[in-house]
């Protein structure tokens, strides 16, 4: 999306069972915390094949991987610096 934050979830089967479903839902909060909306696309994707670094996810071209509660939240700071 032209202008937008990209933010793709890897949806694989792996990076869901290592917990992709915690990382979604803290970038949904604070995309609605930070009033994001209209700059973030954020969306799910096929398995990155990096599945033994799950979750993963690729924000503007750039992976990040073994994400936990905290790390993603730093990742989300990195990136907006809010
Ligand atoms: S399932 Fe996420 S990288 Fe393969």
């Amino acid at each position: 999306m032209e202008g937008k934050t990209d933010l793709q979830i890897c949806l694989g089967s792996s990076c869901f069972s290592r917990g992709n479903k915690k990382i979604v839902k803290i970038i949904d909060e604070y995309i609605k915390a930070n009033n994001l909306a209209g700059k973030v696309y954020f969306h799910g994707g096929h398995c990155f094949s990096k599945c033994e670094k799950g979750p993963s996810l690729l924000a503007n071209g750039k992976y990040y991987h073994n994400l936990s509660e905290d790390s993603v939240k730093e990742v989300l700071f990195e990136l907006f610096k809010i």
